[in-house]
């Protein structure tokens, strides 16, 4: 299985990686800016596996990772569109900016490179897509709205994605993780509390959600399953919902992402 996995020098996109490196067949290309994380994480890998470090928010980007298959593949059996950020801001401090910056990666980013790629995809089929989206994409926290817009417009996109590609072989699916803890998304004031400790999931759970969620044929998955009641709460007791959310603790979901930690530091 031919798979290419964006955000793959950490969390998430690099336990994925550890875990399709497993399945017989596998062939891996991994993306993302940190090119000696993934220099390291390829070298490690028990399968053919090759990087690009890109900036999938350049107008390049997309160009590149195709160029980059081609000259190694002669096809792709699943795109795991993962890499994602997210900048805590209220709208009346971060502004549009703030949610532009966010639009760009976690949404514009990824219908960007499944557009090149779905000529691909589809020559290949039967093939998958699996956009990394949030629980926050069925529920919105103050401090948290931009993240939250760009996850409500990556599921929606996503499902409709699902109805159109279905005649073309290509599965696409959503994985709706909750707290994760990892790098970019330490959860450490969930961590902290006994009483929270137990809402926080490991990035190798929301890897076996990616197999679900495409080769599996699933249209969406939470990680951990019990979260999907918080979308149905959302929908059925909206009132309620919102008071619980309302406790401001959006704090757990601000990322200082790997290259941007280092840009802030100024490394
Ligand atoms: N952890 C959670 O609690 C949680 C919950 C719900 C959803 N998610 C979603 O899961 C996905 C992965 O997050 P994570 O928790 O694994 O965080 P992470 O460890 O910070 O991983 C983010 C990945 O995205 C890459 N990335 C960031 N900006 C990029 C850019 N401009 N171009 C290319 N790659 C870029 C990062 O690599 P470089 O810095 O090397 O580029 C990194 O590999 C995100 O879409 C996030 O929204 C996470």
């Amino acid at each position: 299985m031919v798979t290419l996995i964006t955000g793959a020098s950490s969390g998430i996109g690099e336990a994925t990686a550890e875990r399709l490196a497993r399945e017989p067949g596998a062939e891996l290309i991994l993306v993302a800016r940190r090119e000696d994380r993934l220099r390291q994480i390829v070298s490690r890998l028990p399968c053919p596996a090759t990087w690009l470090a890109a900036d999938l928010t350049g107008p390049d980007a997309p160009g590149r990772v195709l160029a980059h298959l081609e000259q190694h593949h002669d096809r792709l059996d699943l795109l795991v569109n993962n890499a994602g950020a997210a900048w805590r801001a209220e709208f009346g401090e971060g502004g549009w900016a703030n949610v532009q910056r966010t639009m760009e990666l976690n949404f514009d980013a990824a219908v960007r490179l499944t557009e090149i790629l779905l000529p691909l995809l589809r020559r290949s089929a039967p093939s998958s897509i699996v956009n990394i989206a949030s629980t926050a994409g069925r529920v919105a926290r103050g401090g948290s709205g931009a993240y939250s817009a760009s996850k409500f417009a990556l599921i929606g996109w996503t499902d409709a994605l699902h109805l159109e590609e279905a005649p073309n072989g290509v599965h696409v699916g959503s994985v709706l993780p909750g707290f994760i803890e990892t790098e970019g998304f330490p959860a450490a004031e969930l961590k902290a509390r006994f009483a929270t400790r137990w809402l926080v999931s490991s990035p190798e759970k929301v890897a076996e959600a990616v197999l679900d969620a495409g080769p599996g044929g699933q249209a969406e998955r939470y990680v951990p399953r019990p979260y999907r009641l918080v979308a149905i709460l959302r929908v059925l007791l909206p009132g309620l919902t919102r008071r619980v959310l309302g406790g401001g603790s959006a704090q757990v979901m601000t990322t200082k992402t790997g290259a941007d930690a280092a840009d802030e530091s100024g490394r």
